[in-house]
């Protein structure tokens, strides 16, 4: 056994294989490094490194599909075992005929017309994860927008107007007109004397009348940026700003500020992107290229060392078994799937797996006519509503056809664990009646229900690993996953402060495949 990967190391090692940049990543992976440095790319070692030496890699999803293709192109023979029909993992597309199995519930076949689908993971890039949009730059995989934010969608919320939807257009500039006039009459009261110069004061008067739209007497009375009481037509006929909502009402409740920035996170601002027709596009192209690679219906049963490399047991689909040695392994099963598994790993690697807690979240998907569309103009977006439902997503493909998948279900952690123990029917009734909340009336045309709970679904068992401060791994579960067991390495989206996104997956991958290419060097 080698001795425990202090981060130095970590970084160090890093480093030799893929240069400053990669060191840089690692310090990055490692949490060290506060803003994504360049994206150095993967690790590249020309296509003789892995001449001879043979890789088995559990797992087709992000992480599995990148360290194949990656491996083969170094020279290495590369086997995929994939318990799924299908690549992607929770990078997964659900169309008609799709069926959605559960470990708690019955199964479910997707009834959705030709062409309807929904991303039932992974459903939008964000421009700043540029591996995820290199991959898919050279896998020809076509991108459009992800619209993750609308003026049009709606905030409903029991403390604001009496839990009437409201455009998300008035919430985010009524509190900034309401704000910007607070801190006016604060500065013209003198009380940033002590912050401000006379200079600065005027200055930032001017600032906050444009800023926040202040009226005469730098009062906020509302703004056409909200949208219209009534609304222009021809000249002569007028027009007038819907009147503004008090501040006492916008901030009666935290969730409201929550939800009103949760798109201008650095991973959720414009702009966000998908590819066309579901993020599946991306595994689909890795696997075309990775054909004689994978093996789908191919259950692990065992993981362990041998004297010189890994052995891998598995279960095919007809209950026939086989087994594979190779002189390397790249798990990259989620850790939830892994504590299940019987193992030869080392106690500390043991342990680290174990100390991994996965979060739960689900969806709800509906077909219906585009009555979000062609009665409320709203196209794309997020509405957010105070019930367990969540928020209403909308499509951001096919603007204007006549019927589209609404996410009317997007949950998590608690919320999504008491979706998770009613029965379908009744997910789906509290997903319609929520729907009717933030569009009342509307809701009898949602149409063939889909449902997804993470947390039960087989060969995924959770969402995510576990974002929440308590569920964290200690540096020691940590330092030992990440060091791996010998010929044994792990990846996935669990490894990588990025957090539940398909760059961490990749990021991940990348790490270790540069750790194969370090130990094959060092043999
Ligand atoms: N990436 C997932 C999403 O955008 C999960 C996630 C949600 C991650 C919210 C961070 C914040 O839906």
């Amino acid at each position: 056994m080698t001795r425990p990967q202090s981060r130095r190391d970590f970084i160090w090692n890093f480093s030799r294989v893929m240069g400053v940049a990669g060191a840089y990543t690692a310090m990055e992976a490692l949490g060290l490094v506060a803003e994504a440095g360049p994206y150095a790319g993967p690790p590249e070692v020309g296509n003789m490194l892995g001449a001879g030496r043979r890789v088995v890699i559990l797992g087709a999803g992000i992480s599995g599909l990148v360290a194949a293709h990656e491996l083969k192109k170094a020279g290495y023979t590369v086997t995929v075992l994939e318990a799924r029909q299908r690549p992607g993992g929770r990078v997964w597309t659900v169309r008609g005929g799709s069926v959605l199995e559960h470990d708690h519930l019955p199964p479910q076949r997707c009834q959705f017309g030709a062409g309807q689908y929904f991303n039932a993971g992974a459903a939008r890039i964000p421009s700043v994860h540029t591996s995820v949009l290199d991959y898919c730059r050279y896998l020809g995989v076509k991108l459009e927008t992800h619209v993750n934010e609308s003026g049009a969608s709606k905030f409903v919320n029991a403390k604001l107007r009496n839990g009437q939807p409201i455009d998300h257009r008035r919430v985010v500039n009524d509190i900034r007109g309401g704000v910007s006039e607070l801190l006016s009459k604060a500065t013209n009261r003198g009380a940033l004397d002590a912050e401000l110069t006379a200079d600065d004061k005027t200055r930032l008067l001017d600032f906050l009348s444009v800023y926040g739209a202040l009226g005469e007497g730098k009062v906020y009375e509302g703004s056409d940026r909200s949208g219209y009481q009534l609304e222009p037509t021809v000249l002569n006929a007028g027009s007038k700003p819907r009147e503004a909502i008090p501040m006492k009402e916008l901030i009666a409740d935290g969730s409201i500020a929550r939800n009103l920035v949760f798109s201008e996170g650095l991973l959720q601002q414009a702009t966000m992107m998908q590819p066309v027709g579901g993020m599946d596009a991306i595994p689909y192209a890795f696997a075309a290229k990775l054909r004689r690679e994978i093996m789908y219906g191919v259950r692990v049963s065992y993981l362990g060392r041998t004297e010189q490399g890994v052995r891998v047991l598995y279960d095919n689909k007809d209950g026939t078994a086989g087994s594979i040695e190779a002189d390397y392994c790249i798990c990259t099963l989620p850790f939830s799937v892994l504590q299940k598994l019987d193992t030869g790993l080392s106690a500390p690697v043991k342990a680290g797996v174990n100390a991994f807690k996965y979060a739960s979240a689900g969806k709800v998907a509906w077909e219906s006519r585009r009555f979000w569309e062609n009665e409320e103009h709203i196209y794309g977006g997020i509405s957010f509503v105070d019930t367990d439902s969540n928020m209403a997503w909308y499509p951001s493909n096919d603007f204007q056809a006549r019927d589209g998948v609404l996410i009317g279900t997007y949950n998590f952690a608690d919320q999504a664990e008491r979706f998770a123990a009613m029965s379908w029917d009744k997910q789906f009734s509290t997903s319609r009646a929520s729907v009717d909340q933030i569009h009342p009336g509307k809701a009898v045309q949602l149409r063939h229900p889909v449902g997804i709970n993470w947390m039960h679904v087989p060969y995924s068992m959770g969402a995510w690993a576990s974002e929440s401060e308590n569920d964290h791994p200690s540096a020691s579960a940590v330092d030992a996953v990440l060091e791996g067991d010998g010929p044994i390495v792990f990846a996935g989206q669990h490894l990588s402060p990025i957090g539940a996104w398909m760059e961490a997956a990749i990021r991940s991958s990348h790490y270790a495949v540069a750790q194969i290419h370090d130990r094959t060097r060092a043999n």
